[in-house]
């Protein structure tokens, strides 16, 4: 059953977006290439999640042991922060989520580390960003939900690269992963039909080379089969009448 919200509760949602787009913008302000550990960066969301009076909705999730999921070049999603350095050039996911007044807001970027990076990495940043707000775009009522994976694996595909299916985005809301699932990829035209008061975490996976991932031993860390880069973004977005709102942004950030 897919949990409608009421405008009510999408506002407490948006508190806790709001929150969470800080976080997210003060973990990447601090990085600092060769000095920062993936454990720096947990630390880091710890405090400043405290500091604006949320929780962390990961730590302790089915056993997740951290504040914050973080992923470095090869590594997918769910990345345990450890005493890895972040270097000048990597692809560092920062994915976060908290709870604010028991609304959740879940919310993922990918940088370069010190700002620069290889062309090749720079692309599959940019054409993942574009691809989430791709399928942002499709998240309106009437359409079905498989319009926002179509719309993102289109995108992706076009430009040569591919797009995960073992791991997809959620709905949201008093908890952190409700229905529906929200593939990445798959036919336009199928699935729930999208409706006002829908919330949405919407979060594309984009690989340079194959699509294949794999868990490794620390049985979180999810990597490229083929150990190619991978980029992830995430938004919660609530669905009203005249389309998406992403709830997730920062004030100034483009859509
Ligand atoms: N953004 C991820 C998700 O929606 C983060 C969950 S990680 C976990 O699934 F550690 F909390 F499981
Ligand atoms: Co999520």
């Amino acid at each position: 059953m897919v949990i409608r919200k009421t405008s009510a509760q999408i506002e407490k949602m948006r508190a806790a977006g709001a929150v969470l787009a800080r976080c997210i913008n003060e973990i990447v302000q601090s990085i600092e290439p060769d000095k920062t550990t993936t454990q720096d960066i947990d630390e880091i969301s710890e405090e400043l999640i405290r500091k604006y009076k949320g929780i962390g909705s990961f730590k302790n999730y089915r056993g997740y042991p951290n504040t914050v999921c973080v992923a470095v070049n090869e590594e997918v999603v769910h990345g345990i922060p450890g005493s890895r350095v972040l270097r000048t050039g990597d692809v560092v996911g920062i994915d976060l989520g908290v709870i604010i007044d028991g609304w959740h807001a879940d919310s993922a970027v990918t940088v370069a580390v010190g700002g620069q990076t290889s062309p090749e990495a720079a692309k599959l940043l940019k054409v993942t960003k574009e691809a989430l707000f791709k399928g942002i775009e499709q998240a309106r009522p009437g359409n079905r939900l498989s319009d926002i994976g179509h719309a993102i694996q289109s995108y992706a595909e076009r430009r040569g690269y591919s797009v995960v299916r073992d791991l997809v985005g959620h709905g949201i809301g008093r908890n952190l992963h409700e229905e529906p699932n929200v593939p990445n990829y798959g036919p336009p035209g199928k699935g729930v039909r999208l409706e006002e008061g829908m919330t949405l975490a919407i979060e594309p996976m984009v690989n340079i080379g194959g699509y294949e991932v794999e868990t490794l031993q620390d049985n979180w860390t999810v990597v490229t089969k083929d150990r190619s880069l991978s980029a992830h973004f995430e938004h919660t977005v609530a669905i009203t009448k005249s389309g998406p709102d992403i709830l997730t942004l920062m004030p100034m950030e483009e859509t």
